[in-house]
């Protein structure tokens, strides 16, 4: 089986803290929009301007812009063997597109309650230098407020408010991604794996479930 991947899974869920693990122990590009997006808003391209509004109010940026984006990104790639998804798709228009660009092996659902969404994210601190995430009390820098990686200033992402974040987990993930996730399990694509646990265990399920696929295909 290759290694086409996309990450689903509710603001908070983890999805960018597991994207990177999981590319680099795969040995594929990890490509994720959310990060994309708010780095073209970072640098004043035209994207990031058309783009910052609905970001800022966590709604989700016109599919046009983003699928524009993707498909960028996937031609960059020049034929290589897979990729993690990492917030693309988001709906199912945005799934269409996907297929015309390429196929997929596997969706993974992360699955992670309102309120641990909640409590992770209320106390999630970025590097706006290189992405790096943390969380105070679960997976905290070793100088408070500087990034281990590149020292740079730790910040809150600006969607983060607890009004922004009810508004992405209720509309973005509860109703726009609801017919994206059950198209995936209808074309058994979609494995669930449960997203509470330690960032290390919740990996490993990820791990696992990808490699049973990948046996179940050989047979
Ligand atoms: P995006 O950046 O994709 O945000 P999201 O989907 O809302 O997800 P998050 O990044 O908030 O959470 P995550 O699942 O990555 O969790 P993380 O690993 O950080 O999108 C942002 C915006 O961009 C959207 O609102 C939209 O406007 C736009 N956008 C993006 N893609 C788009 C698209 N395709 N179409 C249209 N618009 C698009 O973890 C969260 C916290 O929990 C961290 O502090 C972390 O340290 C901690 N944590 C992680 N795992 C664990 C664990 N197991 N236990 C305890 N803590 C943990
Ligand atoms: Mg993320």
């Amino acid at each position: 089986m290759s290694c086409r991947i996309v990450l689903l899974g509710p603001p908070g869920s983890g999805k960018g803290t597991q994207a990177p693990r999981l590319a680099k122990e795969l040995g594929v590009p990890q490509i994720a929009t959310g990060d994309l997006l708010r780095q073209a808003v970072k640098n004043g391209t035209e994207l990031g301007k058309q783009a910052k509004g609905f970001l800022d109010r966590g709604e989700l940026v016109p599919d046009e812009l983003v699928v524009g984006l993707i498909d960028e990104q996937l031609k960059a790639l020049n034929g290589k063997k897979g990729f993690v998804l990492d917030g693309f798709p988001r709906n199912p228009s945005q799934a269409k597109a996907l297929e015309g660009i390429t196929g997929i092996d596997l969706a993974v659902l992360v699955d992670v309650p309102r309120d641990e969404v909640v409590r992770r994210l209320s106390a999630r601190r970025v590097c706006p230098n290189c992405g790096q995430i943390y969380h105070l009390e679960f997976r905290p820098p070793k100088r408070s407020g500087i990034c281990d990686v590149c020292q740079g200033n730790l910040v809150q992402r600006s969607d983060d408010k607890p009004d922004v974040v009810a508004k992405r987990y209720d509309v973005q993930y509860n109703e726009q991604a609801a017919p994206l996730i059950e198209s995936y399990r209808k074309a058994s694509v979609l494995v669930e794996v449960d997203g509470r646990g330690s960032i290390e265990s919740v990996f490993e399920r990820i791990l696992s479930e990808i490699q049973a696929r990948k046996s179940a295909k050989k047979r």
